[in-house]
């Protein structure tokens, strides 16, 4: 289970200015995919104009057979059913407990009675470790458990497709290594279609099948994790590993001068592959390649150390 997003040639301007272009990719059925980008990327755009919400000015986004960017309305309002989204800030309805946020999309799409929502409102509570906090209000919650309120809102229609914008914001190390142990467990056990926007190298490391990375109006790459982890291509080895020298720098693209100051500067070797987080639920993920078989079949000979289970990084942080 889980679909595909096929996104073709897809192009997004607000005036006169282009926010990025000839943007395609396609997000494998049921496996988990990064999206990384600098700020203002437009990487939050991307994922509204995946949803409907912004409409492209060229291109398309196919799924199942139906074009988002084209569509009617009322195929629109099918499509969307597909989804689930988790919002920055979880976007709770401040005055509603936790519960009534979480039944909200129930009461909203479907016929279900109060019974059988009650049901699956306590069902995904439980899945995102919230049980007993249904009567809470979303000011009276830490921002790590705001966020898996939003995740159990997201989850209720049982979606084909989720996404997330940047779910690790604002969380402290160990929350987000727990809210990313969350997204694999949940992975292995809905088998939707995973697309997380973020800035945490470690999360893009470690938890996805897939990255992409938005750059200077364009996506730079989209493939398999092990290859943009041992790519040499300048911006995609600049920022998967959070280095200053390469083409990218504080306001988006170095000038000229400060990259012929850095020409004759050594980009410092790669560092290892680490380990891909594995579900901790026993369920095993359906994408999940052993680790290593990318670079095995590309004849690409990953960075020394890579793969190494005892690495702190193959913990997953
Ligand atoms: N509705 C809108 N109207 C006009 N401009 C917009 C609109 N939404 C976004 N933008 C512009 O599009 C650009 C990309 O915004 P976006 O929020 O997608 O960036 P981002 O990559 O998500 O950044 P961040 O990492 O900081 O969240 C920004 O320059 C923003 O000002
Ligand atoms: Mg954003």
């Amino acid at each position: 289970m889980g679909v595909e997003i096929q996104i073709d040639n897809l192009s997004k301007s607000f005036g006169k200015q282009l926010i990025w272009g000839n943007v395609t990719l396609t997000v494998p059925a049921g496996e988990v995919s990064v999206m990384l980008g600098p700020s203002g990327t437009g990487k939050s755009v991307l994922l509204k104009t995946l949803i409907g919400l912004l409409k492209p000015d060229e291109g398309s986004v196919v799924i199942e057979g139906t074009d988002i960017a084209t569509c009617s309305e009322k195929d629109l309002y099918e499509i969307r059913k597909l989804f689930g989204v988790l919002f920055q800030d979880g976007a709770m309805f401040g005055s509603m407990n936790l519960y009534d946020n979480v039944a909200f999309p129930l009461r909203e799409h479907t016929k279900k009675s109060e019974s059988e929502i009650r049901d699956i409102v306590m069902e995904k509570m439980d899945l995102v470790g919230l049980l007993g906090a249904e009567d809470k209000l979303p000011g009276e919650i830490s921002g790590g458990m705001r966020k898996r309120a939003g995740l159990a809102r997201a989850l209720v229609l049982d979606p084909e497709i989720v996404l997330f914008d940047e779910p690790d914001s604002g969380l402290d190390p160990v929350r987000t290594a727990f809210l990313n142990q969350l997204i694999v467990d949940l992975n292995a056990q809905i088998d939707a279609t995973f697309l997380i926007v973020t800035h945490d190298i470690n999360t893009a490391r470690t938890v996805p099948d897939n990255i992409g990375l938005l750059y200077h109006k364009h996506l730079a790459m989209f493939g398999p994790r092990e290859m943009l982890l041992s790519s040499e291509e300048p911006v995609v080895r600049q920022f998967l590993n959070a280095q200053r020298v390469g083409p990218i720098g504080m306001s988006e693209e170095k000038d000229a001068d400060e990259l012929e100051a850095e020409k004759d500067q050594e980009m410092p070797p790669l560092p290892p592959i680490p380990m891909q987080l594995e579900p901790s639920n026993g369920i095993p993920r359906r994408s999940q390649r052993p680790a290593g078989e990318w670079c095995r079949e590309h004849g690409v000979t990953p960075p020394p150390g890579s793969f190494d289970g005892n690495m702190s990084m193959a913990t997953g942080g």
